[in-house]
């Protein structure tokens, strides 16, 4: 290598995040542009860490692996991506990229990982563009728009706490090609909120997101779930600021329900529960009101429960879990997660 070749690296980690207010449908002909506004918290252990060694060569080349092993998979997907944004970063056409990446969750707790991947890759593209170009900081508005095309949600795991993606009229700046932060507007309740994942199966999604959103198009009941998901959206804003945790656990709930309720009744239909998810959420709603405790659970798509609750409640919560709910967790596996800060180098 020459001293004068443009060389370095960049490592960056980035969270996963879990939807209280579901993305589930696109806009037909338009690139990955959601149908309705969703909400989410950005996680805090649930990770990728990528690291991104770059050296200047006469013509693109990526070297990808993940946990130390190639991938071709994700190869693919990497390359497909960086390829269509050659536009955007001409001076990748001239780079020659090793990109290693883990997840600091176990491959096969079945938690999709393409939020954190995605946005994790992003941050690593932009902080090499801002090498290249000299500049000072990150854009997170553009790191946003760059992950959805990756993959929708990542683009709400950019921002720290929690974060809104697509436009409503409940809040000034949303936009459907970005997601905005809503740190700033957060009740304190919320800012340290426990979300522990009961891992119900390890195995691949049964149906891709993919593959989910397409369903939305010619399910019957579409236009009613997206005008649900914009209501709850508007009254989820108002209940992130003002830390009503009632009304907060009623939405998550509905959320979860909506978006299985609507795989079943999809063209071809899906049950992603398993048994043990409704043991799971039954067993939840007998504590929840023999204790009182304002504690809920939403579900993404696939088996695995998120138990939601507040860290002043976090002791009593946990007990229960490893009493009454690890017993329907394969191996007795859950994640103890928590709302996090967002992506950082590491
Ligand atoms: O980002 P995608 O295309 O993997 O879709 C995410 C869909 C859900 O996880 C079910 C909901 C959401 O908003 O994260």
């Amino acid at each position: 290598m020459s001293e004068n070749t443009l060389h370095g690296s960049v490592k960056w980690q980035s969270p996963s995040n879990i939807a209280i207010v579901k993305y589930w449908g696109k806009r037909p002909g338009m690139k990955q542009i959601p149908q309705n506004p969703s909400v989410s918290f950005t996680l805090g252990k649930c990770r990728t860490e990528t690291a991104v060694f770059y050296e200047e060569a006469d013509r693109f080349g990526l070297h990808f692996r993940f946990n130390g092993k190639e991938n071709p998979e994700f190869q693919t997907k990497i390359a497909e991506f960086l390829k269509s944004h050659m536009a955007d970063f001409p001076f990748l056409n001239e780079m020659d990229l090793q990109i290693n990446s883990r997840n600091t969750f176990p491959h096969s707790s079945g938690i999709a990982s393409s939020a954190s991947s995605m946005s994790a890759l992003v941050m690593c593209l932009l902080d090499i563009e801002r090498e290249v170009k000299g500049n000072k900081e990150i854009d997170l508005k553009k790191a946003s728009d760059l992950a959805r095309l990756a993959s929708g949600s990542a683009c709400r795991s950019v921002f720290p706490k929690a974060a809104l993606w697509g436009t409503t009229a409940a809040f000034d700046d949303s936009a459907d090609e970005y997601a905005v932060s809503l740190e700033d507007t957060l009740h304190p309740v919320f800012k340290t909120y426990h979300d522990s994942i009961l891992i119900v199966s390890d195995a691949k999604k049964a149906v891709s997101s993919r593959a989910g959103h397409a369903l939305m198009e010619t399910n019957p009941y579409a236009n009613v779930r997206y005008e649900q998901a914009r209501q709850h959206t508007a009254t989820l804003l108002k209940v992130l600021k003002n830390g009503d945790l009632e009304t907060f656990g009623r939405i998550a709930e509905a959320e979860a329900m909506q978006l299985h309720a609507l795989m079943m009744c999809s063209d071809p239909s899906f049950i992603l529960m398993k048994p043990n998810t409704l043991r799971i959420i039954n067993t939840l709603y007998e504590f929840r009101q023999e204790t009182d405790i304002p504690v809920c659970f939403t579900l993404d798509a696939g088996p695995n429960v998120h138990i939601l609750y507040p860290d002043q409640h976090a002791e009593l919560v946990e007990r229960f879990i490893m009493d009454e709910l690890e017993r329907y967790c394969v191996d007795g596996n859950w994640i103890a997660d928590q709302v996090g800060d967002g992506p950082s180098r590491c």
